[in-house]
């Protein structure tokens, strides 16, 4: 057990809210562990439950799993942490990483054989899933890892599982796709290989010596199956990175890799590496902080956001959260996103969209300033409030006042099991992951597509729309690449950095769908960096903000190929008129805008409404390399997310 907890307390850096573990008793028994909602409960054993686990018994066991849980189905509690078991007596448990996207059709299916669910997670309908194709089986003898190629075959979705059962005791089996998982082997002796074949099903195998790994001369072995380095580096350098679809199995202290099939390219062989990493470098990956990890994460942050939820075949959007309330919003005469920060920012980026998609006024409004001018709110108003950590205070009350005025209010939160998340109508969860940087990044740019989402699903129904909305759709497809394009500027941005780093003050221009990316690229300067910066709507600039303008200010302009171009290049003209010379962030195509600045950030072009996603990453990349130049720790800077009115709970 002891390793077991040490073992999620090292995965403690990707954030969770709930923990659980199964010791390797028979029948299986399920403990949850620290479950009270929040950021990083301590896992340390104080906090067990105390009349459930005593650390002094032993077992003669060999097999436990343990979890940590980042809720995307169910908020956090006992009964959603996983494992989650197939039924009372525990014959099959799972522990799960990733997100079913079918589970619902699993789930009414597994409900209609007569299987009772006791939680709200997608992953319980592995576990009754295992049991189904278990109590159908065609042969007494069909093997753990053939039931777990059966149900990985009608999972759709993201997903790492490692499985137990008291039908095949001391075997655990684990597989994934789209989410990571990896064995560690630890042996003090000479292990039987250095690489593990493959077998694949569909030519009849028989597990042999020369298919599996194990000590020779049957000395003893430990495997760790787990989602990353972290939690097995201080038992064991030697691991092997499973590839999607694969199946591990390990069976009387045997290792033996499966494979329904085999893919053309496919090596069919696992080799057992040794890492060089420190723990420290293994949690951050190569990044030096989270933030930057975060920065970088946001290809598949955006991923993770669309998943199960836009089909990019035929253009239709889900968002199952909303399913029963839509009609009712597509009746309101208004809506309102309230938030704070950076999520405020969200909502001014994709107001524009919003607008034109549900042809309704959109207001966008701050919190606290909301609450302020006591606004008037009324019955058939819509009021949305994004927040990454879903207890923003400010945020918090708005909603309560939205409520008590009647309105319908929609959540737009990235914490399962929020004050944000429970206390609105219905909502939306982002599913960016834990964001530990104080500095939000993905998390913003995964609202922004959360809301691009909302406004398709608005206007699914209307004839003239579709054209526009297939644009969107198919914009949205390419964006994770776009991203990672964007991405590969770093090194150029980080030069940038280099020249700007010992300035007092950055300016940041921009108009449309780049205002929003102006305001959060000074809130990121001003956040991690300390030093001064100003987001300015390019519209403005005449009526004062010239004034600030002369050789000596930094400047940055974003001038994208949309319908504000015109205008923002009479902007430019005005700053090159006070001899500023502006860093233009700008569309890798506009040959125009490159000829006539003196300095470029080149993006690639994608459709105007989604463009502020591409365009926010240059200046995520330019403060947090501002911030690490002028001497400052990325992870420990002093933003209001510590202060009270952005509580982390535990
Ligand atoms: C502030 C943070 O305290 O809260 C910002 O410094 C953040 O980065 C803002 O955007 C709002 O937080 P949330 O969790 O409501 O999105």
């Amino acid at each position: 057990l002891e390793i077991l907890l040490k073992g999620l307390r090292r995965l403690e850096y990707r954030g969770y809210d709930s923990a659980g573990e199964s010791d390797g008793k028979s029948p299986c028994h399920q403990h949850a562990l620290a479950c009270s909602s929040g950021l990083f409960p301590s896992l340390s054993p104080h906090c067990l439950p105390d009349n459930d686990i005593d650390l002094d018994v032993e077992f003669d066991v060999h097999l436990g799993i343990a979890h940590t849980r980042w809720a995307t189905h169910g908020v956090p509690s006992p009964v959603n942490s996983h494992p989650h078991r197939s039924d009372k007596s525990n014959e099959f448990i799972v522990i799960h990483n990733g997100i079913i996207t079918n589970y619902k059709d699993l789930r009414k299916f597994l409900e209609s054989k007569g299987y009772e669910f006791e939680s709200e997670t997608d992953t319980e309908t592995i576990a009754k899933l295992v049991k189904y194709m278990y109590d159908n089986r065609e042969s007494d003898d069909i093997s753990f890892t053939t039931l777990v190629e059966q149900v990985i075959q009608q999972l759709e979705g993201a997903f790492a599982l490692v499985f137990k059962s008291v039908h095949y005791p001391g075997e655990a089996v684990g597989t994934r796709r789209g989410s990571p998982l990896l064995i560690g082997v630890r042996s003090d002796h000479k292990l039987s290989t250095d690489h593990i074949p493959v077998l694949y099903r569909s030519c009849k195998f028989k597990l042999k010596n020369d298919t599996c790994l194990f000590p020779v001369d049957e000395k003893a072995v430990e495997y760790y199956f787990a989602s990353d380095a972290s939690a097995v580096i201080e038992h064991t350098n030697r691991v092997i990175f499973l590839e999607d679809d694969d199946v591990a199995a390990v069976m009387d202290g045997r290792l033996s890799i499966h494979r329904i099939k085999r893919r053309a390219g496919d090596y069919p062989a696992r080799a057992i590496q040794t890492l060089q990493m420190e723990l420290q470098q293994i949690m951050k990956g190569n990044y030096s902080s989270f933030m930057q990890k975060e920065i970088f994460e946001q290809p598949e942050s955006v991923v993770n956001t669309m998943r199960g939820r836009v089909n990019f075949d035929n253009n239709t959007v889900t968002l199952g959260g909303l399913k029963d309330h839509i009609k009712e919003i597509q009746r309101c005469r208004r809506l309102i996103l309230i938030a704070c920060g950076t999520s405020y920012h969200a909502g001014v980026a994709t107001r524009q969209v919003l607008e034109e998609l549900t042809e309704l006024p959109v207001m966008v409004e701050l919190a606290s300033d909301f609450l302020d001018r006591n606004t008037p709110v009324f019955r058939d108003d819509v009021c949305f409030f994004i927040s990454q950590s879903g207890e923003t205070a400010d945020s918090l009350m708005a909603l309560r006042y939205c409520k008590e005025r009647g309105a319908l209010t929609v959540g737009v939160t990235n914490t399962v099991g929020s004050s944000i998340s429970r206390e609105t109508d219905c909502g939306v969860h982002i599913n960016a992951g834990p964001e530990i940087g104080v500095a939000s990044t993905k998390a913003y740019t995964s609202q922004f597509v959360a809301l691009i989402m909302f406004a398709l699903l608005m206007c699914d129904d209307r004839i003239s729309m579709q054209p526009r909305r297939r644009e969107i759709i198919q914009g949205l497809r390419v964006l994770p690449d776009l991203i990672k394009e964007v991405l590969s500027l770093d090194d150029e941005i980080q030069k940038l950095a280099t020249e700007l780093y010992q300035q007092k003050s950055v300016l940041i221009m921009g108009r449309g769908y780049h205002y929003a990316t102006c305001l959060e690229g000074a809130l990121k300067i001003k956040e991690i960096t300390y030093m001064h910066s100003e987001g300015i709507l390019a519209g403005e600039l005449k009526h004062g903000p010239l004034a600030l303008v002369d050789k000596l200010m930094p400047v940055i302009m974003i001038i994208m190929r949309d319908h504000t171009y015109t205008k923002c290049q009479n902007a430019l003209q005005q700053v090159v008129a006070r001899q500023g010379r502006p860093i233009v962030i700008c569309d890798k195509d506009d040959y125009e805008t490159i000829k006539n600045s003196s300095r470029t950030i080149k993006v690639p072009h994608c459709v105007d409404c989604l463009q502020g996603i591409l365009s926010v990453i240059p200046l995520q990349l330019l403060s947090f390399h501002l911030a690490v130049l002028r001497g400052y720790d990325v992870s420990n800077v002093t933003s209001g997310s510590e202060g009270t009115d952005n509580p982390v709970f535990c």
